[in-house]
């Protein structure tokens, strides 16, 4: 069973994933009102990989016998700026929260837990490619630079952007 410590930190991760989800929900809104499709496609495939890392800790602690304990989730920001300006804030976020993931894997190794230490390898390596992908758009919006034709290759680009079910969730809801 899981120390009482690990599940209200892996608790707390869970409502962090949803957070990220509905954070990226909204700026898919926020791309949509600015009809530009193909960066609110990637933006809503973000939102569902998030919900499905969520997922993926609450299967976690109730196979390990935890007792998911929901919480509220952070409130997305009313207005977001220019698409450079969104990618920056995606960028952002996934470096806070690549450090919340390695402070869980911190935990996991001081409790000598190693089925958590197992699951948070494949969460720090997903992290690896978030921040990689998140600052690559963004140093493409920079280079951009607002030019009309830039946006809408990269919107193009962007909406081909599918879902693919995360392996640890394989072969389960
Ligand atoms: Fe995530
Ligand atoms: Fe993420």
């Amino acid at each position: 069973m899981l120390s009482h410590r690990l599940a209200n930190a892996i608790n707390q991760q869970i409502i962090g994933e949803f957070s990220s989800a509905y954070l990226y929900l909204a700026m898919a809104a926020h791309f949509e009102i600015a009809e530009l499709q193909g960066f609110a496609k990637w933006m809503r495939v973000q939102a569902q990989e998030e919900a499905s890392h969520a997922l993926i800790f609450f299967n976690f602690l109730t196979d390990r016998d935890g007792r998911p304990e929901p919480a509220q989730l952070d409130v997305p920001p009313a207005e977001f700026g220019s698409p450079q300006e969104v990618f920056k804030k995606v960028k952002e976020h996934e470096r806070k929260v690549s450090e919340a993931i390695d402070s869980l894997a911190d935990l996991a190794l001081a409790e000598k837990d190693h089925a958590t230490r197992a699951l948070l390898d494949w969460f720090v390596t997903e992290q690896v490619e978030e921040q990689a992908l998140s600052s690559n758009i963004h140093a493409r919006l920079k280079l951009i630079n607002g030019d009309p034709t830039g946006i809408l290759a990269l919107d193009r680009e962007l909406g081909a952007r599918t879902y693919v079910v995360p392996a640890p969730l394989a072969g389960r809801i």
